[in-house]
């Protein structure tokens, strides 16, 4: 949700911070802009769309200099119109600022602002902020000094409600880069002879592999040679340098036409890699040490909140028909935006879990906050493992997928329902299961990326199956216990990315309304594998053809009798009923890719989407 990247060095900046901008794309891509510090004065250039519209306009125009800010934005604030992109000036027209957050109080602060004679360009809350800031350093007056300009950024941002991860460059400071976080986050990259603030490491791995996660409060300055953090209280803030273990081809699509069909093809590896010595065969359950928690602890828990936001939810909700399955521990799922403003009783021994990819999730962060103002064990899901949530919260399990590019999620939603199952079996071992059932499941768990492969082999039967569907207004998606979750993901997958309306439901429901939306129009897919309700959706099918609906199944190998009935049939390899989530998604995902590139949509960035939603 809006990306940010900061330049100083002895490289020319606008290349550094264009390719920056490329690898933030996911975060917003409503409009990009830069502003760049060409021999003393400040040149900016922002344009709508794309980051290639902005790389265009600066072959058009170009800017040289070695210092520069630049953002890609997601719209909260003001439509989508080149005044809108960031960066924004000040009211001396020499301070510019590029913001990823929201300013609460922005509307009175504003009023206030142009009361005393100041005028703005957009409709932003950000230019406001960029005012405060030049207002601030304005009325210090004294030498142009980086401290006078760190100075001024505490000033305003001590007035200010809300997040930010801000970057700023002035006109008449020009060694220096000042930027804060609060909410947001923000990444300082440390180089030789060159430094950058990013929203993420992605950004920067090109150019360096040490990095600071700035923290909530902090303010950093700087210069090409140096760099100094301190607290938006005063005084010195600490931090740890990390070195980045992300790659560039981690971060880059190699062969594949798209992030999305990369990150569904890596699931046999991600899948993998999230059960990854985490079994253990000797006591036929999971360790998962992250959740620092003693058997003890463990086994006075009375209850579960699986809290997270979009196919984070989802998956939360495949883990409570698992954890309760295999651990007999009631489990219960809440929107993170839902979560945070309710006040549920719950016992003391209640345990929270957040599932987050990126970990930066405005309403799950505040989900988690709210729980631990509670006292709840809060432990986080994550796949970011610098991000937020990952570290403020009480222990956790990482999920060790590597970035997730594509906007729609794919890889983390199997990454968390391997988590929450390797939960439930932990859970479910220090209760009542035994070392004979323990062993299925890991034996069970261990056999799904050969099941995935195998699924991914039919991506172009798959293939075929879109096309002949493409054309849909409107589409179903139904399923039972552990595949009713799946049912929601394959209808956010088919909508976030095609475009084309659909909802998910339990296959049941369809008589009590649903139904009436059912024609030769509209096909549905029923998530129907070999499970103790395989019988219960075959009716549910029927009911569906009765009524002239096409259906496509996603079935069991071996099974005979989907194929009397349905139209088309995609088939997974057979496994228990509470894994059977792993495997059915993974067609869903190559359906709703399939249509989207049918359809000629940008699979990777659906329009009014973003990644990482860190507003609320
Ligand atoms: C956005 C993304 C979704 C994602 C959700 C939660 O809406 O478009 O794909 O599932 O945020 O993201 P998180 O990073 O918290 O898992």
């Amino acid at each position: 949700m809006c990306g940010i990247i900061g330049y100083i060095g002895k490289s020319q900046a606008v290349p550094v911070l264009l390719d920056g901008l490329r690898r933030l794309e996911y975060r917003g891509y409503d409009s990009a802009g830069v502003a760049i510090l060409d021999g003393g004065k400040v040149e900016v250039r922002k344009r709508i769309g794309r980051i290639a519209n902005l790389a265009e306009l600066l072959k058009e125009k170009p800017a040289a200099g070695q210092i520069g800010i630049s953002h890609t934005r997601w719209a909260t604030h003001g439509g989508v119109t080149d005044a809108n992109a960031h960066p924004h000036a000040d009211q001396s027209g020499k301070l510019f600022l590029c913001h990823n957050g929201v300013i609460e109080n922005y509307a009175v602060l504003k009023e206030a602002l142009v009361r005393e004679g100041h005028t703005f360009q957009s409709q932003t809350d950000t230019e406001v902020l960029a005012h405060l800031v030049g207002k601030a350093y304005d009325a210090a007056g004294g030498e142009p000094t980086k401290g006078r300009l760190i100075e001024a950024l505490r000033v305003a941002l001590k007035q200010v409600v809300g997040t930010y991860g801000i970057v700023i460059l002035h006109q008449d400071v020009p060694g220096v880069l000042v930027g804060a976080r609060r909410g947001s986050p923000l990444v300082l990259g440390i180089g030789k002879g060159e430094n950058f603030f990013a929203s993420d490491v992605s950004a920067i791995i090109a150019y360096t592999r040490d990095a600071i996660y700035l923290k909530d409060y902090d303010i950093a300055a700087l210069t090409a040679e140096e760099f100094e953090i301190t607290s938006l209280v005063g005084g010195a803030s600490g931090f740890e340098v990390t070195k980045v273990d992300m790659t560039e081809e981690d971060v880059s699509k190699g062969d594949y036409a798209h992030f999305m069909l990369k990150e569904i093809y890596e699931q046999p590896a991600t899948v993998l890699d999230a059960m990854r010595g985490r079994l253990s065969r000797e006591e036929a359950t999971a360790v998962l040490g992250g959740l620092e928690m003693t058997p003890t602890e463990l086994r006075n828990v009375e209850r579960i909140i699986l809290t997270g936001c979009g196919t984070a939810s989802h998956a939360a909700m495949v883990g409570e028909y698992v954890i309760e399955a295999l651990a007999h521990i009631p489990v219960e799922i809440e929107f993170a935006s839902e979560f945070r403003y309710r006040n549920m009783p719950l016992p003391t021994n209640t345990l929270v879990f957040c599932l987050s990819q990126s970990g930066e999730t405005a309403d799950t962060l505040a989900a988690l906050r709210e729980s631990q103002r509670k006292g709840h064990k809060t432990l986080g899901i994550c796949n970011n493992v610098a991000s937020t949530i990952a570290r403020e919260s009480d222990g956790g399990v990482y999920m060790h997928a590597g970035p997730e590019i594509g906007v729609a999620a794919t890889k983390s939603f199997t990454s968390q329902v391997t988590i929450v199952t390797l939960i439930g079996l932990l859970l479910g071992r220090i209760r009542h299961l035994g070392t004979t059932e323990g062993l299925t499941i890991i034996n069970e768990l261990e056999a799904l990326p050969a099941k995935i492969t195998r699924i991914l082999a039919q991506s172009d039967h798959i293939k075929k199956i879109s096309e002949k569907y493409s054309g849909a207004h409107s589409m179903m998606f139904l399923g039972r216990q552990f595949n009713y979750p799946v049912a929601l993901e394959g209808a956010l997958k088919m909508k976030e990315i095609s475009y084309i309306h659909a909802s998910g439901h339990p296959s049941a429901e369809l008589k009590h309304g649903v139904i009436a939306l059912i024609s030769p129009e509209v096909p549905s897919v029923f998530i129907a594998p070999d499970d103790s309700v395989l019988d219960k959706n075959i009716s549910n099918i029927e009911e569906v053809k009765a009524r002239k609906g096409p259906v496509i199944a996603i079935g069991t190998e071996g099974n005979t009798k989907l194929a009397k009935i349905c139209d088309d049939v995609i088939y997974i390899p057979a496994c228990p009923d509470y894994l059977s989530p792993i495997l059915t998604a993974i067609p869903l995902q190559l359906l709703a890719y399939h249509t989207a590139v049918h359809l000629g949509c940008d699979v990777d960035k659906p329009r009014n989407l973003a990644k990482s939603v860190t507003v609320e």
